[in-house]
């Protein structure tokens, strides 16, 4: 199903021996028989225990390949994969940030947290109005124990502004949250983990890196933390942004 320009929602029916997921993990999806590599991409929602979604943005030959499968084609994935998202500490609010396809990693997140019944704030950013994908999360409740706010860098719906942007100032308002959580572009995730250090808070990123083989043997997914370098396959997607060493940093 098509949810904006160059992005679909798909439901992969899934065997009944596949894992129960947990948000953050993704799933790494054979594209087409002529493509070796698999591609992964983040399982973005659970609508029951035998369906997964993946919500895929056509980015070159393996995401064309599957949005042009015909309904109901068979599919080989390999997972659950990576850790996965850790819960908040305490009972304060949690925030989710996402930009772009960025919300199909923070997904599955937002709707446990709201379904757990915690106070969720979800921040949504996209380039445009009509790249914005915050209709795939849980609307705004009338007792405000979800609400979804959005920013547009063009200024044509919400904050006119980046997504860390809008964080910066709800984070003035809201006071001190559980836990940050962020999913999207690296310089998101880098913008994101600034505005968490400054203010002492625990915040997870969850990376999308280039990936080969997907479970932590070729170590072509690694990037650079405080303990060395880490795969994004198996030690992550989701690193304590505590941890990372953003481009310009040193490695140790
Ligand atoms: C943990 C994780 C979760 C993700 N979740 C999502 C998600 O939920 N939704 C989403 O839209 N995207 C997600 N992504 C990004 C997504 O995986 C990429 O957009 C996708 O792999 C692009 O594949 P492509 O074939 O369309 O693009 P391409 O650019 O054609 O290929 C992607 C990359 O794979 C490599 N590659 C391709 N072919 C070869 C080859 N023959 N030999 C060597 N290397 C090759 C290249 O390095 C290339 O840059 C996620 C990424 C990660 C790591
Ligand atoms: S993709 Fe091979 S180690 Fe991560």
């Amino acid at each position: 199903m098509s949810i904006s320009p160059g992005s679909s929602l798909f439901t992969l029916e899934v065997e009944s021996e596949f894992p129960e997921p947990n948000p953050g993990q993704f799933v790494h999806v054979a594209a087409s028989e002529e493509l070796t590599l698999r591609r992964p991409f983040s399982i973005a929602g659970r609508p029951t225990p035998e369906k997964i979604d993946l919500l895929i943005e056509i980015r070159g030959k393996g995401t064309r390949a599957l949005t042009d499968l015909p309904y109901r084609a068979p599919v080989s994935i390999m997972g659950p994969l990576g850790n996965g998202f850790s819960e908040p500490e305490g009972d304060g609010r949690a925030v989710v940030v996402a930009g772009g396809i960025g919300v199909a990693g923070i997904r599955f997140l937002a709707h446990e947290l709201h379904a757990s019944g915690r106070s969720v704030l979800a921040l949504v950013g996209a380039r445009t109005r009509n790249e914005l994908l915050d209709h795939l999360l849980p609307p705004t409740t009338s007792d405000g124990r979800f609400e979804v706010a959005i920013a547009t860098d063009d200024g044509t719906a919400g904050f006119w502004g980046t997504v860390c942007e809008l964080l910066d100032r709800e984070l003035d308002e809201i006071g001190r949250p559980s836990k940050v959580y962020c999913c999207g572009p690296v310089g998101m995730l880098a913008e994101t983990a600034a505005v968490a250090r400054d203010m002492d808070l625990p915040c997870e990123l969850a990376f999308e890196e280039i990936m080969a083989c997907g479970t932590g043997a070729c170590r072509g997914c690694v990037i650079a933390t405080k303990q060395g370098y880490r795969t994004v396959c198996k030690d992550g997607p989701v690193f304590d942004a505590r941890e990372i060493v953003f481009e310009g940093a040193p490695c140790v």
